[in-house]
């Protein structure tokens, strides 16, 4: 049922049954009257694991793929545990993405003794927003991220290696096949999708090493090959209005999720230069995942190494990059956000907190909490028109708006539980875009046979 129904109805029963009996007292609610009502979501799950490194470690390790907890990623017995966390090592190993690092053995101990399912989700005010669900794609792919350009909205298949449009008007979908060179019925590993300022889409492959760019006009591929082998080409660098970032000599730039190097391109030629970035020793080079990048106004790159907990800058003119660590131990700093005040805004994947850090001054200039617990922030988007920050609420099917001036949030819902995002895009009349990014895409509980693009119209 959907929670607005719930909440409803439970209210109709409350104040049906005080008027039978005739009893004068107000109608008071508790807030646990309320919350009672409320869809248990993967968030509540999480708030209510005990604090520490353990529980940071199972953040990092399982939430990267899907939602844990409900609606469906959860088990009750230290053998269910057991058979599951061996299951997900080795989705994990054959992916080559070194993300549970806690031994399986001592992970489904703790998870047997620690993890109960809430009784009642949490009550939290939302804002009123019109949604749209575009279903595109195949049921069993897995769109990792969305992003518009030209009147349509664009997503590509990990596993299918085909990009889909969506128009935006009617929800008419067209697919195209990516030339990516990979065995027939292997993914190429379609991660991030985002356009440079000119509309071009521009795709990584980490399995197939490439990266690719599309023309929505012309609707022509040009692929660029020359990236290092099991480097798993990751993550444009993206600029403070949100469009991937071109440097002086119009080279754009990507990160590599298995090495410690960052990587330009040079669109015209295809020619391929690795940055090499400080060695983050307490962890091996594949499990430090150096994952998401910015360019401030000077051009300095900064970026993010959710495993290896560390925030890093590259300056490309010298070469030399230095790294420190985040506030505190194992936060897992994820898919960052720079202002045109060369801030950024950090998003804390095992913490559910954001770090605001002044460039400038090199400074932590704040640290701020999200208002639903036990949520995993993906990632942080910059609204180029209005200047907002936008939040993957990921853990608690939700965006949240916040206001860099008055760091004051606003929680939008989606309409679906296990609605797991990684990303948010943005039209000029005000429409804010995401899209259901769940692996595997069936955890995502919708009626469609498809992936989802989403449309939310603030209200
Ligand atoms: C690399 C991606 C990935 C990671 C990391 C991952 N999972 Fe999964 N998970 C999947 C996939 C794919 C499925 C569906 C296939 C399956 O069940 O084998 C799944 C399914 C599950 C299910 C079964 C859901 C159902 O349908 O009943 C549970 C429970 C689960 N995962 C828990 C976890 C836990 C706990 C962790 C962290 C230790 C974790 N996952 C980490 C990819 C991942």
């Amino acid at each position: 049922m959907h929670p607005g129904f719930a909440r409803i109805g439970l209210r109709l029963t409350l104040v049906l049954l005080l008027s039978l009996s005739g009893c004068s007292r107000a109608l008071v609610y508790s807030e646990d009257d309320r919350s009672r009502s409320e869809a248990v979501r993967s968030a509540d799950w999480i708030a209510s694991l005990p604090e520490g490194e353990t529980k940071r470690q199972v953040i990092l390790g399982c939430t990267p793929c899907h939602q844990i907890g409900p609606p469906v990623a959860y088990r009750k017995t230290l053998d269910e545990w057991r058979e599951v966390n061996k299951r997900m090592k080795l989705i994990d190993d054959s992916l080559d993405l070194n993300l549970i690092r806690l031994d399986a053995e001592v992970l489904s101990q703790w998870l047997a003794a620690n993890a109960k399912m809430p009784k009642h989700g949490r009550y939290i005010e939302t804002a009123k927003a019109d949604i749209r669900e575009y279903p595109a794609g195949a049921k069993v792919g897995f769109y990792h991220d969305m992003t518009v350009s030209a009147g349509k909205a664009w997503i590509a298949d990990y596993f299918g290696n085909k990009l889909y449009s969506v128009d935006i008007e009617t929800g008419s979908v067209d697919s195209f096949d990516i030339p990516v060179s990979v065995e027939p019925g292997k993914p190429g590993g379609a991660h991030q999708i985002d356009i440079t300022r000119d509309g071009m889409v521009w795709m990584t492959f980490t399995k197939a090493e490439q990266v690719i760019r599309f023309d929505p006009g012309t609707k022509e591929f040009r692929v660029y090959s020359d990236f290092q082998k099991g480097a798993n080409i990751q993550y444009f660098v993206m600029d403070a209005e949100r469009y991937i970032h071109e440097d002086v000599g119009v080279g754009i730039w990507m990160t590599n999720f298995s090495r410690e190097f960052l990587t330009r391109l040079d669109p015209k030629t295809g020619a391929v230069q690795n940055f090499a970035t400080p060695r983050t020793a307490h962890l091996p080079e594949k499990g430090v995942h150096l994952y998401a990048a910015v360019a401030d106004s000077q051009g300095n790159i900064w970026y993010t190494e959710t495993h290896g907990n560390r925030l890093g800058m590259l300056d490309p003119k010298t070469g030399a990059a230095w790294e420190q660590d985040m506030p505190e131990d194992s936060v897992g700093p994820k898919r960052l956000a720079i202002d045109l005040n060369d801030v950024l805004w950090i998003p804390e994947l095992a913490t559910g907190k954001i770090t605001v850090y002044d460039t400038k001054t090199r400074k932590i200039t704040g640290r701020l909490t999200l208002p639903i617990a036990g949520d995993f922030p993906y990632g942080i988007r910059r609204n180029r028109y209005t200047g907002d920050l936008w939040i993957t609420g990921s853990g608690s099917d939700a965006l949240y708006r916040l206001d860099p001036k008055t760091r004051k949030f606003t929680i939008y819902r989606l309409p679906r539980r296990g609605a797991y995002t990684r990303t948010v895009s943005f039209t000029e009349n005000g429409d804010i875009w995401t899209n259901y990014a769940s692996f595997p895409n069936a955890h995502t509980q919708t009626p469609y046979d498809a992936g989802v693009v989403v449309r939310l119209r603030p209200r």
